[in-house]
């Protein structure tokens, strides 16, 4: 299993824009090699700045959208119109404004009344539209990620069944702490993507930054679980996020 790469910038427009080369770089690779890219997307604030950038010129151009599928790696179990919606945050500012296909775009239906099949439904599309691993896994090519303060990714918290689930690609919970369903790729999808990026700006993000990079997995710290099986994740902080790493330089790697 590979070490995670750590690579530190100045503030989160660096990290934005670090983000936005790598994306760019995945699709173009994934569609000459493949013929597809698979892309998960992340929610929450910190994508905003990337998806504006992915939105705009050079990235407008340069990446293949004809041949991207996105997906989600979690939902907040709303309407898509919710201003909580993390496929409304992504429509907004990315996918109204580039030349994607509608049939491409494949949003996480966190609306649905019976989770549990909505998860189910979305697993099969999974099935369906990207390669498979050797263990059956689907695989993405690139799944971009955040880290909350209290260390969750994607919508995997802190001691959640979501975080224990090692069967089923695609789970749905009520997150007490967030006071709502949450829908959300599981950590077997997460490991076994050819890159994960993490993109983390910010000092409130720190301690959980040190404890996924530096303390072993644990239920307390659910994005420390996310390890390539065989793939590659990289973390791209802000000084303020990787202030409290003490195995990485500045340059972040280490
Ligand atoms: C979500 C995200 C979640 C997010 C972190 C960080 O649905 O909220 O998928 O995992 O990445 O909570 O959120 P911020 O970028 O807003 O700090």
């Amino acid at each position: 299993m590979r070490e995670p790469e750590v690579v530190v910038l100045p503030d989160s427009a660096a990290v934005a824009a670090e983000a936005a080369a790598r994306t760019a770089d995945v699709c173009g690779r994934a569609a000459a090699s493949r013929g597809a890219c698979a892309l998960a997307l992340s929610g929450g604030e910190t994508p905003k700045p990337l998806y504006a950038l992915l939105a705009a010129e050079p990235y407008r151009s340069r990446i293949p959208w004809g041949r991207v599928e996105v997906f989600w790696g979690d939902e907040r179990c709303v309407p898509p119109d919710d201003p909580r919606s993390n496929y409304r945050l992504a429509h907004d500012l990315l996918l109204s404004k580039v030349p994607l296909p509608a049939g491409q775009i494949h949003r996480m239906p966190g609306d649905t009344r019976d989770h549990a099949a909505a998860a189910n439904a979305y697993a099969e599309t999974l099935r369906r539209r990207l390669p498979a691993t050797a263990d059956g896994w689907p695989r993405f090519d690139l799944i971009l990620l955040g880290i909350g303060d209290n260390a969750h990714t994607a919508s995997l918290f802190p001691r959640s069944a979501a975080l224990r689930e090692r069967a089923r690609a695609v789970v749905a919970e009520y997150v007490e702490s967030a006071k709502m369903w949450r829908m959300t790729l599981t950590v077997p999808v997460l490991t076994h993507a050819v890159e994960v990026v993490f993109m983390v700006s910010g000092a409130a993000k720190a301690p959980a930054v040190r404890a996924a990079l530096e303390e072993p997995p644990n239920d307390e710290v659910p994005a420390a679980f996310i390890r390539p099986a065989d793939g590659r994740v990289t973390w791209l902080l802000d000084s303020a996020a990787a202030a409290d790493l003490t195995r990485y330089g500045r340059s972040g790697r280490a």
